[in-house]
This record gives structure tokens, sequence and C-alpha cells, in this order.
């Protein structure tokens, strides 16, 4: 039987993205998406049954929460694309699981198999190199700076370092007024570019003596995102509770 799918900020640029995903996938019955205009009971039958097994919200950070909470209170899982996500309200996800265990939640930063295997392997190589560094490249109509996978990256580094008792990376600068040496991630620097023309680019740079290492990663268009979306939309219901990162559905 097809996973029924509907879609919360359907028409967005990511969520228009997934409709079309969607709509071309045999396996996928795409019921409805839901825009600002809409109610999300929209997503329920007569009698309050859910209409979908799974939505996928990519709506935005001031919204994304209650649509979660609400889905979650009617059984439905949930693949959540936007961003803006922080501890609070990751918890408040947690606490609402409690009541309907069986319900899985996805919240990924990146859907990009490309730029998860690049924080994935910048994980592995963190702990060799004395120096790391993340540079991450926007369209300028992004909201939020750094991203939230140059984010997700400059941890992954700074604990796979603390577990090779690395210490601080080697920086001799003492005056930095106009914050050039850009955003301090647990000890990792993050910096981010937002230029006319790029969609969603992340380089990690590490380097030793006589050495560097250069992981690059890059979304020309949305369409990088749809294989990851429409593979957490398979899997979630085989992931009960809350699972942060698509890595974790990867078996990397
Ligand atoms: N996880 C990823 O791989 C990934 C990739 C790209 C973008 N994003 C994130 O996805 C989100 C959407 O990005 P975008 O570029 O499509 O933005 P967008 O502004 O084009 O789309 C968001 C849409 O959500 C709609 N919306 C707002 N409130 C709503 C509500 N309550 N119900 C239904 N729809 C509502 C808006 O009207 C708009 O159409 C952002 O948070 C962005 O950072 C995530």
């Amino acid at each position: 039987m097809s996973i029924r799918v509907g879609v919360i900020g359907s028409a967005g640029r990511m969520g228009s993205e997934v409709v079309r995903a969607l709509e071309a996938a045999s396996d996928l019955d795409f019921v409805r998406g839901i825009t600002a205009e809409d109610s999300l009971e929209q997503l329920l039958d007569d009698d309050g049954a859910p209409l979908v097994d799974v939505a996928v919200d990519f709506t935005l950070p001031s919204v994304t929460k209650a649509n979660v909470l609400w889905l979650i209170e009617h059984g439905i899982h949930a693949v959540v694309g936007a961003t803006g996500w922080d501890d609070a309200a990751l918890a408040d996800v947690r606490a609402a699981l409690d009541d309907t265990p069986e319900t899985g939640v996805l919240i990924a930063p990146n859907f990009a198999i490309g730029a998860v295997l690049a924080m994935s392997f910048a994980r592995t190589a963190a702990r060799f190199y004395e120096s790391a560094e993340v540079v991450e490249l926007h369209h300028p109509d992004k909201l939020d700076a750094p991203s939230g996978t140059a984010l997700h990256t400059a941890r992954a580094i700074a604990d796979g370092r603390a577990q090779a008792n690395l210490g601080p990376v080697p920086d001799a600068t003492e005056r930095d007024p106009h914050g050039a040496r850009g955003a301090d991630i647990d000890g990792v620097h993050v910096h981010a570019v937002r230029l006319r023309g790029l969609v969603a680019h992340e380089e990690i740079l590490f380097g030793n003596p006589g050495e560097q290492l250069t992981i690059r990663h890059d979304s020309f268009d949305r369409v990088s995102f749809m294989p990851g979306v429409l593979h957490g939309v398979r899997e979630v219901a085989s992931h009960p509770g809350l699972t942060v990162g698509l890595e974790n559905y990867l078996s990397l």
C-alpha cells in the first residue's frame, strides 16, 4: 500500500519541489498540500481521522514547531525540513511524543545526501587535523546564519576533536574588531558567505603541517534535497520518536 503524504508549506520554494517529487514517486501518494492560508484540519477527514500517514513540513522557523506538535497529537509521522530548531523546541517535541510513542518525527537541517555525507566525513577526519574551519555559502535570501548544516558540522568536528583530546585550534589572532574570524562554534570557526547566484554550499577545511584536506559539497538546485526527503518519508514510520539528522536513517 502506498504511503499517504501531505505537504505543509506546499506553496514555498522547497514545498512545491517536494510536491513535484511526491507526484513522480510511484510508491508514494501525495494527498494534499497546506499553504499559509489553509488549516491543518484539512489533513483530517470529517470524522477527524488522518487523511495522511506522513506530513512533510517545509514552512518557516516561526511556525514549524506548532505544526509538528499538531501532527504528533494526531498520530501523523512528520518529516521536517524547516530550520530554526533549538534545544528547547526539540525538548517540547520529545515531551509531546511521550503520549504517542509510536509516532516518528525526523527533523533534518539538510536533506542533501552529499551534505550529510560531507558532515559524516568531517567527523571522521576531525581527530587527525590540527586546524579545522567551516565555510558555508548560500543565496542572499537566506534568513539565518550560520546555516544549520554548518552549525551541525562544526559541532561534529568539535566532538571529534574532543574525543581525540585535541586542544584548541592554533590561532594567534589578538585583534579582530570586525569579526573577520567568523563565528566560534565550540572552538571551530564558521564563515558565512551570502552571494547572488548561489544555492547551498559548504566547504570544510582541515590543515596539518604541509597538508590540507578540503571536503566540499554543492547543492546547485533544490531538486538535490528530494532523494533525502523521499527517503525520510519512506523510513519515518519505522523510526518512532524524535530523530535529528538524516544521517541517522542512512546506516553510515
Ligand atoms: N532541510 C533542508 O534540507 C532545507 C533545504 C532548504 C531550505 N530549508 C528550510 O526550509 C524552510 C522553507 O524554505 P523555503 O526556501 O521553501 O521558504 P519559502 O518562504 O519559499 O517557503 C515557506 C512557505 O511556508 C509557507 N507557510 C508559512 N506559514 C505556514 C503555515 N502555518 N502553514 C502552511 N504554510 C505556511 C509560506 O507561505 C511559504 O510558502 C526554511 O526554514 C529553510 O531554511 C531546509
